[in-house]
Order: C-alpha cells, then structure tokens, then sequence
C-alpha cells in the first residue's frame, strides 16, 4: 500500500470536482427541454468521474493552473467519455447504465446516438477554448476511441492472436482517453515534455488496469448497474475467458462447453458465470492486472514527489481493488 494523500489535498480535490460537477450540468443543456433532459440523463446517473480525478490530480505536480483551465480540460474528458458511452450502449445493446436505463432503452437508438453527439459537440467547443494543442490531442483520441470499437466489433482477424487483439482494442477504446486525461492535467499545469510523456504511459497502463477490472466486474459482481454476464452473453471477449479459451489444460474442456452454450436463457447464464467465477484462470486475470498496475505505478517515480504523486499511487491501488 502507499503512504497515504493528506486530507487537505483530498479536500482540494474534491472542491475542484464540484466545479466540475457544475460545469458539466451546464454543458448538458440544451436549446429544448428534451435534449437537456436526454443529455443530463446519463451524467446525472452518477459514475466514478475517473477522467476529471486524472486530471485534476495531474495538475497538481506543480506549476500554476486557473481554474477555469482545468475545469475545462476535466469536462472535455468526461463529455467525450459519456457521449462515448451513448453510443456505446447502441452498439451493445446495452439496457441499464449506472443503474438506470440506458438512453437507447428509454428513447431508442437515434436518439441515444444524436445525444452522444451532442455532447461530443459540446467537448470540442470546449476543447477549442484551451488551445490547438489540446484539440489535437483530442482529436487523435477520438480516431482511437473509434478504432477500438471497430475493431472490437470485427474480432481478431485470422491468425491475430485473440488475446492481444482484446489488449489492442482495450488500448484504444479506454486506454486512450485515460491518458489523455492525465496528460491534459500536465498540460494545464504547464509540466515539460518529458513529464507529459510519463503521464501518457501511466494513464495508458492505468487506463488498461481499469478496463480489465470492469471487464472482471461483469463475471463477479452483480452491483455494477450493469446487467451481470452482459459480455458473457454478448460474445464479448475478456481476459478470463480469453485466459480460458487459451489454456490446453483438458480439466477445463467443461466450462470452455459452458461458454459455448446458448447463454441466451438466464438459467445456463447463471451456471456459466459460476464455472468461470470458481476457475483459476479468475487467479491468473487479477495477478494479470496487479502486475500492470505495478508498471502504472513504477512510472510514477520520474514525477516529483508530493501529494499528487502520492493520490496516483492511490489511484493505482484503488483500481486494482475494484477486481479483488
Ligand atoms: C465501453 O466499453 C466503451 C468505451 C470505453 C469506448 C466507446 C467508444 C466509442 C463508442 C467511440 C467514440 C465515440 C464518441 C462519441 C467519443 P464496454 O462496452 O466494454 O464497457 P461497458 O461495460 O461500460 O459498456
Ligand atoms: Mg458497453
Ligand atoms: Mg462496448
């Protein structure tokens, strides 16, 4: 464990997180009461707001920010992930998101995509408040936020090997736009080239470590406002059961047919998701992503050392405990 962040920075933190919470509700709204309504619906469902955290606390590795500045920069990441999760809902037919209905569930698929647009729309202008630098940037996240889901929805091409293409795609459709976020909390914060370059990496690894931890929370938990075994079900590879398909190991021929079956009855769902939760490759997923936040955090010794560095750390041992 790390040595723990002082209550004053938390509070910092926090105070700044309101701000953002503010902001956020104000780029929701719309000209039409339908589309505010529509636009706050999953915003206001709550969420981890892990992206505006990253940025917040990259920008306190010294330096002088504004807060207007880095309020922006935290509302631009998690517009883009939101409207990122709109359509993401559509493509996965997703029903519940943050426990609540998701915004194609409630008002179908054009609506959900026109909404997620919108509130990209409402990132780029904000975007271009900070600078062409930050434009760029974001623009080469949304080319690889779109690319992973591409290439997620075409699966491994033949003879690409199933589970580095499921890393690739996890790269590029959640790694990115975490780095992104560290890396803008550098940039409001004016940190050298070099700095920015280790943020990129930490956010990309600990962007990594998050999904693979939510992908773990679809097999093991039924509190994640999410419809339990929904990957499962979907066909929707993840590091366990990648680990599984990979294995030659014939004691686990049973829960490999177990995964081949019409999951589509809740019954067989149940009994699937309970051979795959009590096998070891549940073991081989976690020590997986305890070694990669290991990799997250051994970057971190290039930052200077204070608070911030201090709440990076913990966020590394946070998101690893999300899986355990
Ligand atoms: C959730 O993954 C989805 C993402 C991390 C990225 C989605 C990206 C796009 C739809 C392209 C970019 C679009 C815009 C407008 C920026 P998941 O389905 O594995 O996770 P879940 O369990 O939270 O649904
Ligand atoms: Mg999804
Ligand atoms: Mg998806």
């Amino acid at each position: 464990m790390s040595q723990p962040v002082s209550n004053e920075f938390t509070d910092f933190v926090a105070g700044k997180l309101d701000l953002v919470e503010e902001e956020l509700a104000r780029q929701a709204g719309a000209d039409t009461p339908f589309v505010t309504e529509a636009a706050n619906h999953i915003i206001s469902a709550g969420g981890k707001r892990f992206r505006p955290l990253l940025v917040v606390i990259c920008s306190q590795l010294g330096g002088r920010v504004s807060d207007e500045d880095l309020v922006r920069a935290a509302v631009v990441m998690e517009l883009t992930h939101v409207a990122s999760l709109y359509h993401d809902d559509v493509m996965d037919e997703a029903t519940l998101r943050r426990g609540a209905e998701s915004a194609n569930q409630r008002w179908g698929n054009s609506v959900a995509i026109m909404v997620g647009d919108f509130l990209f729309a409402r990132a780029s202008e904000t975007v271009s408040r900070l600078g062409t630098e930050y434009v760029r940037l974001q623009a080469q996240t949304f080319a690889r936020l779109v690319q992973g889901q591409i290439a997620e929805t075409r699966g491994p091409l033949a003879g690409e090997d199933p589970l580095q293409h499921y890393l690739d795609v996890v790269a590029d459709k959640t790694g990115s736009l975490i780095a992104a976020a560290a890396v803008f909390g550098g940039m409001v914060s004016g940190q050298s080239p070099e700095t920015l370059a280790v943020l990129r990496r930490f956010g990309e690894e600990i962007g990594i470590v998050f999904q693979l931890a939510d992908d773990l929370l679809d097999i093991t938990s039924t509190r994640t406002g999410k419809t339990p075994g929904i990957d499962l079900r979907e066909g929707v590879a993840t590091l366990p059961v990648l680990l599984l398909r990979a294995s030659t190991d014939p004691a686990d021929q049973p829960v490999k047919d177990l995964l081949d079956a019409d999951l589509s009855s809740d019954e067989v769902l149940a009994q699937a998701l309970s051979a795959l939760r009590s096998s070891h490759v549940m073991d081989e997923a976690r020590a997986d992503i305890r070694a990669r936040a290991d990799r997250a955090r051994a970057e971190l010794a290039a930052l200077p050392e204070g608070q911030a560095r201090l709440a990076l750390a913990e966020l590394c041992d946070e998101v690893v405990g999300r899986s355990s």
